[in-house]
């Protein structure tokens, strides 16, 4: 079965055509047709940015199509930034104006409050629209200086619950084992392995 992935990214695509392997899924990406639009994520949820996504380019290229959407929650800020995250700084922002935001943000916040979490949305959809979600979630909490050089984004400051280490400071095997695209791949990875 072939899956174009909503992304012109082609790492991402090697991951999940790793995950995807035993599932006899092969991952197209969006470098394949140039020609697709940029969808706009203005929907305000994960789920819905990753269901417009999906749902848009399976219906420009008229194949099976994958999308996500992915975001850090904080609950001493209700959920900010969550969708938001790319763009925390304002539209544009870099990863560290981001995390320098976010760490002015939880300035007050004591330690044992400082719970956070990354969350991703798998959208998978068909042409004619039907279409389905899957989630994954790390648990953690957030540091109050960064710490680490690997990764990307917010990682520097997350350290997943029972470690003492943030993402930016393990392997990139060791993050993906915990992280929140890998275990929406896995449901993911589930599904179609009852479906095919
Ligand atoms: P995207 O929409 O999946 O490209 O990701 C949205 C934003 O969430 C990214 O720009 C990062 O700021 C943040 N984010 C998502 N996943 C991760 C992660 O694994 N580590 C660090 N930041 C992440």
């Amino acid at each position: 079965m072939e899956i174009v992935l909503a992304s012109r990214n082609r790492k991402k695509a090697e991951e999940i055509q790793r995950i995807l392997a035993a599932q006899s899924v092969e991952i197209r990406s969006l470098a394949d047709f140039p020609d697709c639009p940029d969808v706009v994520e203005d929907a305000g949820t994960f789920d819905g940015n990753a269901l417009k996504k999906a749902r848009e380019v399976a219906a420009f290229t008229g194949r099976t199509a994958l999308a996500d959407d992915s975001g850090i929650e904080v609950a001493a800020l209700n959920g900010d930034p969550g969708v938001y995250s790319a763009r925390y700084a304002g539209s544009g922002a870099t990863d560290e104006a981001n995390v320098e935001k976010l760490l002015f943000e939880m300035r007050d916040v004591p330690d044992g409050q400082r719970a956070a979490r990354f969350v991703c949305c798998i959208a998978l959809a068909v042409p004619g629209g039907d279409a389905r979600t899957f989630w994954g979630f790390a648990e953690g909490s957030l540091g109050r200086e960064r710490k680490g050089a690997s990764g990307f984004g917010y990682d520097p400051v997350f350290y997943p619950a029972g470690h003492d280490r943030t993402f930016a400071e393990m392997t990139a095997s060791e993050k993906d084992e915990l992280s929140h695209r890998r275990k929406a791949l896995r449901q993911l990875a589930g599904f179609l392995k009852f479906l095919l």
